[in-house]
């Protein structure tokens, strides 16, 4: 990622949950393919997106995400089998509460990837920040961009104690 002005306060902020093999990849392949996508789309890695609770993607929104992609591996790709179907539902739980709430559902959205889509990474987190920006600042955000440190708890580190040997190692 080049030449992208920073992220002002008016810029929506965009938390994008992404797969250690798939998104996580893709993501760093756009930025080594030089591929322009928001400064303001902020990327945390998963081990698995079937690790995110629900908890975890409405505290995005409390600490003040404007939107939240959840970015997994292509359905029958999880290298934990379901992790990704597990997720899409979460996700779809997530929107359920979001909207009675009062926060439109689709400033959360799922995602299927492979680590080889780099410039789909960088269309879909495009995307993801021009929906944010027509739907506007989230009524939870508060007058200043939150920063990484307030998401960096979000991040699930890796388990050293999941299984090795699933069959997309
Ligand atoms: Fe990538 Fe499960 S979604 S390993």
């Amino acid at each position: 990622m080049t030449d992208t002005p920073p992220t002002t306060d008016r810029d929506p902020i965009v938390l994008a949950f992404c797969c250690h093999f798939c998104a996580y990849a893709a993501a760093d392949l756009a930025g080594s393919m030089r591929l322009q996508y928001p400064p303001n789309v902020r990327v945390l890695r998963l081990p698995c997106t079937g690790k995110l609770e629900v908890n975890y993607l409405l505290a995005a929104f409390e600490r003040g995400a404007d939107g939240v992609m959840v970015a997994g591996c292509l359905e029958g790709q999880c290298h934990f089998l379901e992790g990704n179907l597990r997720a899409r539902r979460r996700v779809e739980r997530a929107k359920q509460l979001l909207g009675e709430i009062g926060l439109e559902p689709e400033r959360l959205e799922m995602f299927n990837l492979s680590s080889a889509e780099g410039p789909r990474f960088a269309q879909i987190a495009t995307e993801m920040s021009e929906r944010l920006a027509r739907l506007g600042p989230s009524p939870l955000r508060g007058t200043s961009a939150p920063g990484a440190a307030d998401f960096a708890d979000l991040s699930v580190p890796p388990d050293p104690s999941e299984p090795s040997d699933h069959p997309h190692a």
